[in-house]
């Protein structure tokens, strides 16, 4: 079991990266990393594709472990919510204990092949060890929140039979199934016609209940930040570039900021020339 942190801290802290680390191989992806985030907070993270941003929040979510450096996230299960130190982690159980309080949309949507229901019911069952009449209630409560069906009959639908649009739908109800203080976005948006995207920002800013809980999203979407107006962290070099409001990224005069809020625009799909 890890300790917690011995630093002075607030009590609003809900994630602290400090100097992190990573290479891969002679690959230096992050280097010196440092961000804190408070709860209720509504964060973008941007960049330049690979620069790392999926690797950050695979270290913020448990899943790599760091050359060095630390990331501490608030443990909501715990009274006060202190913050313990993911990278110290040495089992499965710890890392999940602080899962159950926090809700993932993967890049890739991270659906499996099965039915609708069942791409719910895994974690419920898994993660927070919920019975079927539970878990039922549960996922006709987050498919309607995310305005898809509930009849028995896309239920039972196959995952991987599902338009673009309805696969981030089903892998954003399959986040909030969890009852998120944490909801956590990589490109929600990357990917998807401008109609289904503007549905998916709505629903990203509805699920943030006006910081009723912490919302972080990786995105290149120049509409969604826009729209949402998060705070916006710019990663470059390993480390982060720009941490202000939305306006000031917009305004901002840098060589490195200019170019890249350009090009955004043309990322739908991915620019082949953008990396
Ligand atoms: N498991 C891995 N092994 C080796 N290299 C990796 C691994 N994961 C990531 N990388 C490298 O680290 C860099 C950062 O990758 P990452 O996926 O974080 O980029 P990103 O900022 O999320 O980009 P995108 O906007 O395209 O999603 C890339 O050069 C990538 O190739
Ligand atoms: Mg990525």
């Amino acid at each position: 079991m890890t300790g917690t942190l011995n630093a002075p801290i607030t009590a609003a802290t809900e994630i602290r990266v400090q100097a992190l680390q990573k290479s891969f191989g002679d690959h230096l992806v992050l280097n010196g990393m440092a961000l804190e985030i408070e709860k209720g907070e509504m964060v973008a993270v941007v960049g330049r594709s690979g620069c790392g941003k999926t690797v950050l929040l695979n270290h913020i979510l448990g899943l790599m472990t760091p050359d060095s450096g630390h990331v501490w996230v608030a443990d909501n299960e715990m009274d006060g919510a202190p913050l313990v130190d993911v990278t110290q982690f040495e089992d499965a159980i710890e890392i999940a204990r602080i899962h159950t309080h926090w809700g993932v949309v993967f890049q890739r949507n991270a659906l499996f092949s099965g039915s609708v229901f069942e791409n719910l019911a895994l974690w419920l069952r898994e993660v927070k060890n919920l019975r079927s009449d539970a878990i039922t209630e549960i996922a006709r409560a987050v498919l309607t929140s995310v305005a898809l069906p509930v009849t028995a009959v896309f239920l039972e639908s196959d995952a991987a039979s599902l338009s673009g649009g309805m696969a981030k739908r089903l892998a954003i109800a399959r986040a909030l199934s969890m009852d998120p203080v944490v909801l956590f976005y990589d490109e929600p948006t990357t990917g998807l016609d401008p109609v289904s995207a503007a549905e998916i920002q709505d629903l990203i800013l509805a699920t943030h209940q006006g910081g009723a809980i912490t919302t972080i999203i990786i995105t290149h979407d120049k509409d969604l930040l826009s729209r949402l107006g998060p705070r916006t962290v710019m990663l470059h070099e390993g480390r982060v570039y720009f941490d202000g409001s939305f306006e000031e990224f917009r305004s901002a005069n840098s060589e490195i900021i200019r170019p890249y809020f350009v090009s955004m625009p043309t990322l739908h799909g991915r620019a082949p020339d953008f990396h």
